[in-house]
């Protein structure tokens, strides 16, 4: 199997399968974003405690690829402290540029490598982990 086809099936799998679809209750931190390139929408939603992201949820509409990266990312966050967030956040830019980061929080994220090719695209990968920074600038 080549490596494109094994990404194609990991990203479809969190868009058929999402994982932390929902939400939390209405003190989770709460950020809502849209993609203006389409006018897609998601809501994240932050348990945080004591400078750590405890839990996430996500809901919305969205491409194949907006809502596998908010799959991916929720994965990966959960547990991670605010610093941690961060650095996941900042990997994930160096990926939409190309750069040859790696995610050992959750591999899936790196199935989105082949999106830095496809400018539209890098809008909707992004969208839920701008999301993620908004709201951990908010706790800071
Ligand atoms: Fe709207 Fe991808 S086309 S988020």
């Amino acid at each position: 199997m080549q490596l494109d086809d094994l990404y194609r099936r990991v990203i479809m799998d969190h868009y058929k399968n999402p994982r932390n679809r929902g939400t939390l209750d209405a003190e989770a931190v709460t950020i809502n974003l849209n993609n203006p390139t389409c006018g897609d929408r998601i809501s994240l939603q932050l348990q945080v405690e004591e400078g750590k992201v405890v839990d996430a949820r996500f809901s919305g509409e969205g491409c194949s690829i907006s809502l596998s990266s908010a799959s991916m990312m929720t994965e990966a966050v959960k547990g991670r402290s605010f610093e941690e967030a961060i650095s996941l956040a900042e990997r994930f830019s160096g990926l939409m540029k190309g750069e040859p980061v790696e995610f050992e929080e959750n591999e899936d994220i790196e199935a989105l490598s082949g999106v830095n090719k496809f400018p539209a695209r890098i809008k909707c990968a992004t969208l839920a982990w701008n999301a993620l920074r908004k709201g951990i600038e908010q706790q800071q």
